[in-house]
């Protein structure tokens, strides 16, 4: 079978999708000569209302801009995303400009802005990451001046345009989604393709269309795909009956105990074990005294998000907790927010939305009143890219937040991948190199713990 790159992404969004019949949206930057497709699904099947051709590109804009901001590396938009809110969008004439929306939910690009319709868009492999040659013209400079410097300080010329673009953006995902409703009169949105990693837009669209309930395929990205093929094959074409509702994203590896011990005992750390019950208790506890923890447990997940299982775990009422993640291993800008896991049921003490969010793509703001109890998730516009946790998706992990806010009376902790600057780690062996390399307190392995000694 051969599925084009866009029914794939189309597919991920809705056979596992808790909707019988729903609007669907990919929005990316290109795949099989397409940048945007939309249509609708009803039980086992999938029908296309529409697209945008190559080069026109909301995915495209978008990375020519992170170029042009000196931002060169692969996935490096949600950089730009997280500078959004610090700058004012001064630069809308401009952008509207580079980008056009048209009747029928279509866009344009001004291309005199791009490279990649006259060149190409050139992808090298540098040490296993995928490398973008560049794509914005010098249309880009004669409007903003020179391109910032990778490594250059940030001022507010790029927190502007980073603002400008991400409006934009905006305006155009709801032209497009605006579009899609009136055309299906449909209220249940599937969504996917790699702009839909822009989890601020995600955040506002009930907000700016008529959409009700949105669901966001945890791999939206193009690693998604493959989930959409399978189910395009097995439900769309071989019409074998929908029984898959991915609510979260937990269908990674996953280690039995004795994996795990094995992998502790040949690394010589001693180790305390601990039973269901008291093993949340304790790291609850941990993390309420301040300790970076490790949080390594069940499946890891699918897609670029890690809810939970493959986490770094902190206090969220500590406003120093950034700047020590970012110190002790992160080392990520110091403009970039880290995100909010809370207990499903009491999103709407907390934010502005209550529509869930499992797989953390979605922005809501917090309530003005709740910000300084959460300084190290808010950020600097007061929103947070939220994690809502059920007790059904993830047992564990809620447990684990159920405990701190009993220790606390808040039902949240501070959430980010474990992983220094590498991939995220899938192994027992993988979490504790990184334990072990970085300045981590304490390591949680499924029910045992290994406690930095004081040095
Ligand atoms: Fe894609």
């Amino acid at each position: 079978h051969n599925v084009e790159h866009h029914r794939a992404h189309l597919a991920s969004s809705f056979y596992v999708s808790p909707f019988e019949r729903a609007a669907l949206l990919s929005i990316d930057g290109f795949g099989d000569f397409i940048s945007t497709m939309w249509g609708v699904g009803e039980g086992n099947s999938i029908e296309v209302l529409g697209q945008v051709e190559y080069p026109h590109s909301t995915g495209i804009l978008y990375t020519a801009t992170t170029q042009f901001l000196g931002f060169p590396h692969y996935g490096d938009e949600g950089k730009v995303m997280g500078l959004a809110p610090y700058g004012e969008p001064r630069f809308m004439e401009e952008f509207r400009d580079m980008i056009r929306t048209e009747e029928g939910g279509r866009f344009r690009l001004n291309l005199d802005y791009f490279r990649h319709h006259a060149e190409g868009v050139e992808m090298s492999w540098d040490e296993g990451s995928p490398t973008i040659g560049r794509i914005f013209s010098d249309e880009y400079a004669k409007r903003f001046g020179p391109p910032r410097e990778k490594g250059a300080p940030v001022t507010t010329r790029e927190q502007d345009i980073a603002a400008s673009l991400q409006k934009r953006l905006e305006e155009v995902g709801f032209h497009i989604l605006n579009h899609l409703h009136d055309r299906t009169g449909l209220t249940d949105l599937g969504l996917s393709g790699g702009v839909a990693y822009n989890s601020v837009m995600n955040g506002k669209i009930l907000l700016n269309t008529p959409f009700r309930r949105v669901y966001v395929q945890p791999a939206a990205g193009d690693s998604g795909t493959a989930l959409g093929v399978c189910y395009e094959i097995y439900n769309g074409l071989l019409k074998q009956p929908r029984s898959f509702f991915m609510e979260g994203a937990y269908t990674g590896p996953e280690f039995s105990d004795d994996e795990i011990r094995a992998e502790l005992d040949q690394s010589g750390l001693e180790y305390e074990t601990h039973s269901d019950r008291e093993i949340t208790r304790r790291a609850a506890r941990d993390i309420a005294d301040g300790a970076v923890l490790g949080w390594f447990q069940g499946r890891m997940e699918f897609g670029p998000r890690a809810l939970g299982n493959r986490s770094i775990v902190v206090d969220p009422r500590r406003a120093d907790m950034k700047d020590i993640l970012n110190e002790r291993i992160k080392k990520r800008e110091p403009f970039r927010p880290f995100a909010p896991s809370i207990l499903e049921e009491r999103v709407g003490d907390y934010f502005e939305q209550e529509h869930p969010a499992p797989t953390m793509l979605m922005v809501y703001q917090i309530k003005p009143d709740r910000r300084r109890e959460i300084p190290a998730v808010t950020h600097v516009d007061g929103s947070g890219r939220l994690q809502t946790v059920s007790q059904e998706v993830n047992p564990r992990y809620y447990q684990l937040i159920s405990d701190f806010n009993e220790l606390t009376g808040v039902p949240i902790v501070l959430n980010t991948s474990f992983n220094e600057n590498e991939p995220v780690v899938c192994t027992p062996r993988h979490a504790i190199d990184c334990f072990l390399k970085t300045r981590m307190d304490v390591l949680y392995l499924g029910n045992h713990a290994v406690r930095r000694k004081s040095s």
